[in-house]
């Protein structure tokens, strides 16, 4: 869900990771690299991917998924009780504690469920 570019930006900096020091062992960095370069978002690709990766345009380097124009606007309804006041969430980068398959890169608004508030059904 971000360009090639701003995830070779943030693996190249993993050093300092919003904050925190995520330097991986070469090898290991190398095939996250690998991964992330082929399923980064762009304009050919369909869906989610496309629409975020446009969204991304207006802005030199996103590096947070969550703070691009798509993701806010998918989002802007949730409040912070259900997200960052809610113990089995506390932050947007949960993806998976509402989107059960987000693992899978499912994201379907109609599959949403929030814990301790349930299906969305919007
Ligand atoms: C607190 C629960 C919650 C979290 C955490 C969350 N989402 Fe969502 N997401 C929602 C809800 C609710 C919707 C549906 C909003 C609507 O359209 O009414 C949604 C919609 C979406 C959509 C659009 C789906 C569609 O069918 O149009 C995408 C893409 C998405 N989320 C991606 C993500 C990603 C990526 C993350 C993590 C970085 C994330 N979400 C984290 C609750 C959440």
């Amino acid at each position: 869900m971000l360009p090639g570019e701003s995830w070779q930006a943030m693996m190249a900096s993993l050093d300092n990771h919003f904050g925190d020091n995520a330097e991986l062992d070469p090898q290991v960095a190398s095939e996250i690299g690998d991964f992330l370069n082929r399923h980064a978002a762009g304009p050919d690709q369909g869906g989610y991917s496309a629409r975020l990766w446009r969204s991304t345009r207006k802005v030199a380097l996103a590096s947070r998924i969550t703070d691009t124009d798509y993701f806010r606007g998918k989002h802007h309804e949730i409040t912070t009780a259900m997200v960052t006041e809610n113990p089995d969430i506390g932050s947007f980068s949960r993806c998976d504690a509402c989107h059960a398959d987000a693992a899978q890169g499912a994201f379907d608004e109609h599959q949403v469920s929030i814990p301790g508030y349930g299906r969305w059904d919007d």
